[in-house]
């Protein structure tokens, strides 16, 4: 096992836990990324995916945005479509246009034209020499945050191709071929729980998954095509940790518009439940501390774009109402390339300042 630096600041890990601490972590989805200048000056010599599969430049901007906020974690930089990639599907990062498949699944026999059974180090090894790189150059400083796209987010992009409002097709699917759906989502499953222990064995200290396309299903078809493998990765990642020896880490699930499945994850195995910001921070934390979880989110992104005045006053009203036992602050959703990196810094400073001596 690969030893590192002692980690200073743990407020992130103490907060997934539900422990004490002296002010609340903070942290942004999609904190690395365009509003960051330095971020487009690296992307503007380099592809996308080249980024990702070169673990000093994925370290490189990982680390950007901790150099001009007061962050309490990183995630490393990488993206959720590096494991169709794996499985064998060309992905490209077409400006403007987001990811697109060139060949996307069409049909529930194209399934068999995947690689569905592969060695996940030889091919997604770059993720984990990143992890381990940054936690190196991190130093201590804060946590590292490993991720992976949850299974029906991951099907819906492969199927639709590219991204999409209604993800029609990908839901077309689940009516025309549920038992071919439940199929893939097992091959996923399988390749996700694989990737994520390495990435802990590599280094992460905490994983997220993101179920970014939850919102597309409603509550009957979450509970069939996405909270069963959700629950399956949670128990899984962990089982396997022990089972190796290896110290389990704290694991959140992010299921973006999923409201009507709150309740149904606060009773799954992940220690910390992600927010959007459609969700109402009291009843949230009603739910959620009953069963000892911890909560992480949930201010409107686009909060960002108003005054810096509003950002602190609306980031204080935010804090309060989820209190500070089990809670990490952050956005609803991912940072907008249009963001001005300062307003972003009001929000952290804002968490701290109003948080900061928060024992309770
Ligand atoms: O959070 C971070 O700082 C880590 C980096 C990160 C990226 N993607 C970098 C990225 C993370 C955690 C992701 C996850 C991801 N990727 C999700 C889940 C989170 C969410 O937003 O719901 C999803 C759905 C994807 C798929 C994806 N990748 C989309 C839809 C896009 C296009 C987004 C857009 O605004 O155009 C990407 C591209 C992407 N991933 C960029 C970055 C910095 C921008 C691409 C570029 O530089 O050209």
């Amino acid at each position: 096992m690969t030893s590192f630096p002692p980690l200073k600041n743990d407020l992130l890990l103490r907060a997934a836990r539900c422990e004490k601490v002296e002010r609340i972590p903070v942290w942004a989805m999609r904190q690395a990324g365009r509003y960051l200048p330095e971020f487009r000056e690296v992307r503007s010599k380099h592809d996308f995916f080249t980024i990702c599969r070169t673990p000093e430049l994925a370290c490189e901007v990982t680390m950007q945005p901790l150099r001009r906020m007061d962050l309490d974690a990183a995630i490393i930089f990488s993206d959720i479509l590096v494991i169709p990639q794996a499985l064998g599907m060309t992905v490209e990062m077409k400006p403007g246009k987001g990811p697109t498949f060139p060949g996307p699944l069409l049909l529930p026999e194209d399934i068999k034209k995947l690689n569905t059974t592969p060695d996940v180090t030889a091919e997604l090894g770059y993720v984990f020499e990143a992890i381990t790189l940054t936690r190196q150059k991190l130093e201590g400083k804060v946590p590292l945050i490993g991720f992976s796209g949850a299974p029906w987010t991951l099907m819906a992009y492969m199927i639709e191709g590219q991204s999409s409002s209604t993800f029609s097709k990908a839901r077309a699917w689940l009516y025309k071929y549920p038992e071919e759906s439940k199929s893939l989502l097992g091959i996923l499953t399988n390749v996700i729980i694989d990737y994520l222990v390495g990435q802990v064995k590599a280094g992460a200290q905490l994983l997220q998954l993101f179920e970014s396309h939850a919102g597309i299903l409603g509550a009957k078809t979450f509970n069939e095509f996405s909270l069963p493998y959700l629950k399956l990765i949670a128990s899984k990642v962990k089982s396997k940790l022990s089972d190796a020896g290896h110290a389990t880490v704290p694991m959140t699930v992010f299921a973006k518009d999923a409201h009507y499945a709150l309740e149904d994850l606060v009773n799954t195995d992940y220690d910390v439940i992600g927010l959007d910001w459609t969700i109402d921070p009291i009843m949230a934390s009603k739910l959620a501390s009953s069963k000892g979880k911890a909560l992480q989110g949930n201010l409107d992104p686009a909060a960002l774009y108003g005054s810096e005045e509003s950002i602190a006053s609306l980031t204080k009203a935010m804090v309060k109402q989820f209190g500070t036992r089990g809670y990490i602050a952050n956005l609803g959703h991912g940072m907008y390339p249009d963001m001005v990196p300062e307003h972003l810094k009001k929000f952290v400073d804002a968490v701290h300042t109003c948080s900061e001596n928060s024992e309770n």
